[in-house]
């Protein structure tokens, strides 16, 4: 199953996306045919993910393109950068977010000069090609990432970096799905993922119906499976990469990267090119959105805490680049040091295309 999930449809100019909050127990899709259905979509994560967000954000341009009531160039221009503003605003941790909203930007710009009736199928073209590329790059992620892990029998992941939370197969998790097709006793540790239980809710979803043996463990059990020797390897996905190789990803992920250093076991990050930001030096330089305190209260809707007791809840950590053993992009493994290896991967990347 796992191979044919897709979280983000795109039919007759109008974009459907899975409603990743009532997962596992109901699958339903919700439409998205303006703009700020799709920003509140993203925003209250109905979809979420890194890759699957940028993906989301494209097909936003596309939807206000495609009903546009624009009489000329000019004020379709204009529309479609009101667009790009209010998508940009949304979540600002996943560079992917503005990677793609970029790439919708130099599309429009091309544009210049093509008719008006063109231009709303130009646009929907690019956004249609930022989710086919994603699924192509998930599927070179996959391969890469499972040359990784295939000495490894125990592998432990932390949020959800499968399906749902791109336009493919997934990066870390599909590292695994591609490694346990080739071992049949790999088996994983599903990091619950608090407070938003991603690991529960999505990756369990996906890793048991793709049939991989699986266990899921509450946060704050990782420490002690390592230390029984239960974790061969750990793979996460990543938000924003940065030229040190400093990288944000959910909250939960440092802990993890200092636990496998303490253990001497490998900790892994898979990405695509998408999710660097060679822009900024370290990891201090990264926005680390903050999130509605009920979502530590009342994880679900279910109250566990007083409403008005004061919670911080940033939804991402910066683990350093220095405990990071490898990070899996598309265009190979890229070791330390990262400031050159990060840099040839990307330039890489470009000359692919
Ligand atoms: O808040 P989320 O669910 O959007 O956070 C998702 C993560 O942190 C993932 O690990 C990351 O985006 C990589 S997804 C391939």
């Amino acid at each position: 199953m796992s191979a044919q999930l897709r979280p983000i449809r795109w039919t007759q100019g109008t974009l459907y996306l899975l409603e990743q909050r009532l997962l596992p127990f109901e699958e339903v899709w919700v439409k998205c045919d303006t703009v700020e259905k799709v920003a509140r979509a993203i925003e209250d994560m109905t979809v979420r993910g890194a890759p699957a967000i940028g993906i989301t954000a494209a097909y936003g341009v596309a939807v206000a393109a495609v009903h546009s009531k624009a009489k000329n160039p000019a004020s379709f221009k204009k529309e479609m950068e009101t667009t790009i503003v209010r998508l940009r605003k949304t979540r600002p941790t996943a560079v992917n977010l503005f990677w793609a909203l970029d790439r919708m930007q130099s599309k429009l710009d091309e544009l210049n000069g093509t008719r008006l009736a063109d231009q709303a199928r130009l646009l929907e073209k690019e956004a249609v090609q930022v989710h086919k590329e994603d699924e192509a790059l998930c599927e070179k992620l996959g391969k890469y990432g499972a040359q990784l892990l295939s000495g490894s029998r125990n592998i432990l992941t932390h949020c959800n970096t499968g399906a749902l939370a791109t336009g493919g197969d997934g990066t870390a998790l599909a590292a695994i799905t591609t490694a346990a097709k080739r071992n049949p006793k790999l088996h994983v540790w599903v990091d619950e993922t608090r407070p938003y239980l991603q690991g529960a809710r999505l990756t369990a979803y996906e890793v048991a119906h793709a049939g991989i043996p699986f266990h899921l463990i509450t946060d704050n059990m990782s420490a002690s499976v390592m230390k029984q020797g239960k974790v061969d390897a750990i793979i996460v996905g990543a938000d924003r990469i940065v030229s040190n190789g400093d990288t944000a990803n959910k909250i939960g992920t440092y802990a993890l990267a200092v636990l496998a250093k303490a253990h001497g076991i490998p900790f892994y990050v898979s990405a695509p090119t998408t999710t660097l930001d060679l822009t900024k030096k370290t990891g201090k330089e990264i926005v680390i959105e903050q999130r509605n305190p009920r979502e530590v209260t009342h994880p679900q809707g279910y109250p566990i805490a007083k409403e008005d007791y004061p919670v911080y809840n940033p939804a991402f950590d910066v683990t350093p680049g220095k405990l990071i053993t490898a990070i899996v992009l598309e265009t190979g493994i890229c070791r330390p040091p990262y400031i050159r290896s990060l840099k040839a991967a990307l330039a890489k990347s470009k000359t692919a295309l």
